[in-house]
């Protein structure tokens, strides 16, 4: 955790509100598989990393909310009285206090200020993260005795509410419950995971970050999670028992495919593909099978591409590129949402700059974008941190 952040935060509150602040991290999250998966109900397998917002809190005495972000320098005051969507981030915490308010358990307003070093559009969910954060903090503050899983729950409540996207809880969930140096392994039925140790000896994990996010984002996403339950209604038709798309399987699948029209099927196909890639990338990352798991990275990511539709050119450029060097980039795939952001990449120690470099080239060539790199580092989940 850079300690610096948390002195210029803390810092900044006492200079705002002439008082001492608690102090608490939150982390983004990557997903090394099982992507699209988290809402019906499959495997996935993501990770907190050691990028993060830190949020300096206290009570405000009334129920006025005083909130400053320090990334966008713009700070917003409001009543507990008066949460509505409105704009940018500010949607994501008023959904939060929102979620607090229907339990009835908030004993007041909040002076914050926050800020971090997440690349923000990049699909490292900075989003899940401030909410989760912001949460964790209230809770602590007026002591409400609310669980890691409530508080992920509240925090997609956000994001489904005021920002208008129908998200899974992959990312609330590794956002809260992450370790360091582990991934987890979330089944997304029972909301239980287990940790894995992810050892990386030779290799590292790289983000690379296309600089581009295209604009057909949510309603892209919103309108894939329909067409899996439009495919599900079909096949539970058939398979009353059937309760998620993590029930079905690839003949009940077939055997209805004539009634659901090559889109929908092939997009369930996918998800069927991935919950089993997502199972057996579980039993490879604990025998630290790092090529086997990347693999099936590189299967995921042309699944993603060819079958769901959800990456974009630049993404594909990208794992291309890796897919040349597979000696040195041992696993690549899109991750998050898809239609930009990052792709994930297990990549050689001793090759990783000459690699870095033919992507510099190579892209910037193509689409006159200089691309980003992020090394990154699993980490724990939210936690309050010593005042600095
Ligand atoms: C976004 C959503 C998640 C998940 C991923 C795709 O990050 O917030 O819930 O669905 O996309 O795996």
């Amino acid at each position: 955790m850079s300690a610096s952040l948390s002195f210029k935060i803390e810092k900044d509150f006492i200079t705002r509100f002439q008082k001492k602040p608690s102090l608490f991290v939150a982390p983004a999250r990557i997903n090394l598989i099982g992507e699209h998966i988290d809402y019906n109900e499959g495997f996935v397998m993501p990770a907190a990393i050691d990028r993060h917002f830190v949020f300096a809190i206290n009570a405000s005495g009334n129920d006025k909310c005083n909130i400053y972000a320090d990334d966008f320098k713009e700070g917003v005051s409001f009543s507990l009285n008066d949460l509505n969507p409105g704009e940018a981030w500010i949607n994501y915490l008023m959904g939060m206090l929102d979620a607090f308010q229907r339990k009835g358990i908030l004993k007041g307003g909040v002076d914050c200020v926050f800020g971090g070093n997440i690349p923000s559009g990049a699909g490292m969910s900075s989003s899940a993260a401030l909410c989760c954060g912001f949460g964790f903090a209230l809770n602590q503050l007026y002591d409400l005795g609310l669980d890691r899983l409530t508080i992920a729950q509240m925090a997609q409540y956000s994001e489904h509410e005021f920002a208008g996207v129908n998200c899974g809880i992959m990312d609330q969930y590794a956002c809260m419950f992450g370790e360091e140096h582990s991934a987890i392994l979330l089944d997304c039925r029972k909301l239980t995971h287990e940790v894995l140790p992810f050892k990386l000896i030779d290799h590292s994990l790289l983000l690379i970050d296309t600089k581009v996010k295209h604009s057909l984002g949510t309603s892209a996403y919103n309108n894939r999670r329909e067409a899996c339950e439009i495919g599900l209604g079909i096949v539970k038709k058939k398979h009353v028992e059937v309760i998620s798309l993590r029930d079905v399987t690839r003949v009940m699948l077939y055997g209805q495919q004539d009634k659901m029209g090559e889109e929908i099927f092939v997009k369930c196909l996918f998800v069927v593909e991935e919950i089993d890639r997502a199972q057996k990338a579980g039993v490879l990352v604990k025998q630290q099978d790092f090529a086997g798991l990347g693999e099936l990275m590189y299967q995921a990511h042309w699944g993603l591409s060819q079958a769901y539709d959800v990456s974009c050119e630049e993404l594909d450029f990208l794992v291309m590129l890796a897919e040349e060097d597979k000696n040195a980039v041992i696993g690549s795939r899109m991750m998050g949402g898809g239609f930009g952001g990052c792709t994930i990449n297990i990549v050689s120690k001793q090759q990783e700059e000459v690699f870095k470099e033919k992507v510099r080239q190579k892209y910037f060539t193509t689409f006159k974008i200089e691309p980003e790199f992020y090394s990154v580092k699993l980490s724990k989940g939210v936690h309050s941190e010593p005042r600095t």
